[in-house]
């Protein structure tokens, strides 16, 4: 019997057909589309003298709404590839980005305000951006491999100066959970940090383990208070066994999280706050936190 080479075939993200595509040329791949990906500030943010350098001429990144002079609308442009293979799907923006940037944007005055975070497989960055928007400096992290590390670097620049925000303050760097042999400059760097997220990395098991070696290598041991946020999608499929829908690689998460030191510090966190980005937030999107010990 032939065997299925996931790399045959391309996946789209259920994300895509929300966006807006703008006309703004992408600079990574020609290929690439650049995405609009509006979303509201939280009240009492955004409306302040540095956000009010967020409208632009054609008031495409900031625009006061006409019945409230709180709420502010912002909009983020994404380059990003519209269907790649599975090693590439870093190149596109997934639920879990949006899920996370949204409990960023709900809580970042509090959670990230002046901290120095790092973000694991940040794809194209989206929630990387976000965080900006609190931390003092952000790394973005993720595998070298095709575009995602340039892309990660476009978005952040075009977006950080749009919000008027300084574009140095996203460091971007190659980290791959399988390798555990960090250079100087990333262990460097990953020392000042208290804050780790992460958004849809659940999706293969041994991909599972690999990121939760790294999340306890993060936490554990570095002999200052840190704290993860995980977004993920459960990503359910039927399967004749079962007879049913399952999550399996959900299933593998949560059994290898039972399984290390982190378990007991773990929390799911409840996902009914505001939703300031536009996707389907059903059931299936999860949030966990997970406090260092
Ligand atoms: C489904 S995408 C999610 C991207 C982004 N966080 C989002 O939610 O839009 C999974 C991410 O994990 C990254 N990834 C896959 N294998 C990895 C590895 N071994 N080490 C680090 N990142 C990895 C991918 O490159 C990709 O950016």
């Amino acid at each position: 019997m032939n065997s299925i080479n996931v790399d045959d075939y391309l996946i789209t993200s259920e994300v895509h057909p929300f966006t807006e595509r703008s006309n703004v040329k992408p600079v990574v791949n020609p290929q690439n589309v650049v995405s609009r990906f509006n979303f509201t500030f939280p009240l009492g943010i955004g409306n302040n003298q540095q956000n009010e350098l967020l409208v632009d001429e054609d008031g495409d990144y900031l625009i006061r709404r006409k019945d409230s002079k709180l709420n502010l609308e912002g909009s983020l442009l994404i380059e990003h590839t519209v269907a790649t293979t599975l090693s590439l799907v870093g190149q596109q923006i997934w639920r879990g980005a949006l899920l996370l940037a949204d409990f960023l944007l709900h809580n970042g005055s509090c959670l990230l305000k002046d901290k120095v975070a790092v973000e694991l497989g940040s794809g194209t960055g989206l929630s990387g951006i976000v965080s900006a928007l609190f931390c003092s400096e952000v790394i973005c992290t993720d595998l070298d491999r095709g575009n995602i590390l340039k892309l990660i670097q476009a978005n952040a620049r075009r977006n950080l100066c749009a919000l008027g925000l300084n574009a140095e303050m996203v460091h971007v760097e190659e980290l791959d959970f399988l390798n555990k042999e960090w250079n100087d400059s990333l262990k460097e760097k990953l020392g000042n940090i208290s804050v780790v997220f992460a958004a849809d990395v659940i999706y293969d098991n041994d991909l599972t383990e690999a990121f939760l070696d790294t999340l306890c290598r993060l936490l554990v041991g570095y002999g200052k208070q840190r704290v993860a946020y995980l977004a993920m999608e459960k990503r359910y499929v039927f399967t004749t066994a079962d007879l049913d829908s399952v999550a399996p690689c959900y299933e593998h998460f949560l059994t290898c999280l039972q399984r290390c030191p982190l378990w007991r510090h773990a929390t799911c966190l409840p996902i009914d706050f505001p939703q300031y980005f536009n996707y389907e937030r059903g059931k299936d999107l999860v949030l966990w936190k997970i406090e260092g010990v």
